[in-house]
């Protein structure tokens, strides 16, 4: 199989949910105690690989996730470029929820997750450790998921920030004030270190983050969680079939 095309599903993405076989598979890493578990098809005969980020019982909460191990994966079953599903908390006036965003920046909020996969220094090649980091997202990505968002008429936002906190807990008001002051767009938990352990793998990544809810403060109720469920439920369907519709085309990305 060529050119493979790896999707991460998050919280309410299990499964890509195609008309054609699935197999379920299973890799040991250098990362990880048991082998990471990951679903492969072919769409419209491209090869896909499905790995649910959370786990197969959706049962890694985000700062557990070992998202060393379900990059390393990947990247050895030979996926060629991710999709990363992200579910956020909406922060700007634009960012209501359902609100489909592709984001082009993001300020890492996390700490204390194994984020690197340079953990000890390459002095014959000092460059490579510090991999460029500059755009996150692969923009030649984005610009086909973008398309495809728009050909289902879908409004979807073409830059924002994405802040990821650490979690599982929802942040307070006051950092949700300091994130916006920063100049984030949308919050989430689950945007890092995933991106930036594609980019040291060399391997191209772009996220579609769907809002589901506004982010602590910016309305006089609390979060809810049955609120967030709900716009979950509707929106993560249209974020399926925009994936499906753009695997034609990243697909001749990575054959080019
Ligand atoms: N904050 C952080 N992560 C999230 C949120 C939020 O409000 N909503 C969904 N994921």
């Amino acid at each position: 199989m060529s050119g493979i095309i790896g999707i991460i599903g998050g919280s309410g993405f299990y499964s890509l949910d195609v008309n054609s076989d699935i197999d379920a598979d299973s890799l040991s890493t250098p990362y990880s105690e048991s082998p990471v578990t990951f679903y492969k098809s072919q769409v419209s005969e491209i090869p896909v690989i499905f790995l649910p980020r959370h786990g197969d019982e959706h049962a890694t909460p985000p700062h557990k996730v070992n998202y060393r191990a379900n990059l390393w994966a990947l990247k050895e079953k030979e996926v060629r470029v991710i999709i990363a599903v992200n579910v956020v908390g909406g922060i700007t006036k634009n960012m209501a929820p359902g609100t489909l965003v592709i984001p082009n920046q993001l300020i890492d909020y996390t700490w204390g997750r194994e984020h690197t996969f340079f953990d000890t220094f390459n002095n014959e090649a000092v460059g490579e450790n510090h991999v460029d980091f500059t755009w996150p997202y692969d923009e030649a990505m984005r610009k086909i998921i973008i398309q495809s968002a728009k050909t289902r008429h879908q409004s979807v936002h073409t830059s924002a920030v994405y802040g990821c906190t650490q979690g599982p807990r929802l942040e307070s008001a006051a950092e949700i004030c300091r994130l916006k002051q920063d100049g984030c767009d949308i919050v989430g938990m689950t945007g890092m270190p995933e991106a930036a352990l594609a980019r040291e793998l060399g391997v191209p990544y772009v996220s579609v983050a769907l809002v589901v809810n506004w982010a602590a403060g910016l309305t006089s109720e609390s979060i809810s969680f049955a609120e967030i469920t709900a716009t979950l439920d509707s929106g993560i369907s249209e974020v399926k079939e925009i994936i499906v519709d753009a695997l034609p085309e990243l697909h001749q990305l990575i054959e080019n």
